[in-house]
């Protein structure tokens, strides 16, 4: 994937927000960018912009979407027509995301596996019974123990844990190219975390995907990333691998940052 100078605002009553400005990144086939930045500083809308799901009154002002897909080809996703064929096949087949809100994944009204059966039979050609067949093998291997049962239940009968590894799996099944992860594991408690980033990172090894990891949490960065951006007001204000940023932060507020991790509040005091 690669995205250049792309701009998104919002139009409000006090005129147009500037939430997304001239943002450029790259991420290559099977590695991992981390965007970091404060909250408001426009990483969920651009997670959302590379999807083309800003609603009104946002919209993507300009830039490009590349994503150099296997199955595809070369599409720039900005500049796709909204009835499309191919923006189909972008969201959720090609592209697909883990969202900041776990319960917006799921609908409350249907059941885990049919959930998961119908994200694979509208992006691939595959019978009722060979859909089934995926989900199960994926609930499987997401780690939910007793597949069977957990297809059959609702996501309110799963605890907090268990409806993420739902949603990894609905995710990963149709073995997306790109998989946007907006903080994945906030909602979880530490030892959660760790299990479900680890799970995270096995399967996109599996899956040979991109990974766009949205986290303010630079021990997630250090866990999971090849790279990472730092946004800041809209802007990318820092990138770089993760040992350079890490250990050489050039922009102060990347320093902010990192001083708010609590192990180096730690060292510090
Ligand atoms: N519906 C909206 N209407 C107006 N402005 C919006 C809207 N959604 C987002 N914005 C603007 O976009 C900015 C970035 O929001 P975004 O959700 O991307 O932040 P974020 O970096 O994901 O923060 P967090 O870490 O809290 O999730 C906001 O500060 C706000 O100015
Ligand atoms: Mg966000």
């Amino acid at each position: 994937m690669d995205v250049k100078n792309l701009r998104v605002s919002f139009q409000t009553p006090e005129g147009e927000v500037g939430a997304v400005q001239n943002v450029s990144f790259s991420i290559p086939r099977g590695k991992t960018l981390a965007l970091v930045g404060e909250s408001g500083s426009g990483k969920s809308v651009t997670a959302y912009a590379l999807l083309r799901l800003i609603q009104p009154p946002g919209r993507i002002l300009g830039g490009h979407i590349v994503l150099r897909s296997r199955r595809e080809g070369e599409i720039d996703i900005a500049h796709l027509d909204e009835q499309s064929g191919l923006l189909y096949k972008v969201r959720g087949g090609l592209v697909s995301m883990i969202f900041q809100e776990p319960m917006t994944a799921l609908s409350p009204a249907h059941t885990i596996g049919s959930q998961i059966d119908e994200a694979m039979l509208v992006h691939q050609e595959v019978s009722r019974a060979a859909a089934r067949r995926y989900t199960l093998e994926m609930l499987h291997k997401v780690g939910l123990t007793d597949a069977e049962r957990r297809y059959s239940q609702y996501p309110h009968e799963l605890s907090g844990g268990m409806r993420q590894r739902a949603i990894i799996a609905m995710a990963l099944v149709c073995r997306p190219e790109l998989l946007i992860a907006d903080e994945p594991t906030t909602a979880l408690d530490v030892t959660m975390q760790a299990q479900i980033l680890g799970l995270i990172k096995s399967l996109q090894r599996e899956i040979g995907c991109a990974v766009l990891l949205i986290t303010h949490d630079f021990g997630v960065v250090a866990q999971m990333a090849d790279e990472v951006a730092v946004m800041r007001q809209g802007e990318i204000v820092e990138r770089g691998t993760v040992r350079d940023v890490l250990k050489r932060p050039r922009h102060a507020h990347t320093q902010a940052l990192l001083d708010a991790l609590p192990s180096r509040r730690a060292r510090v005091t």
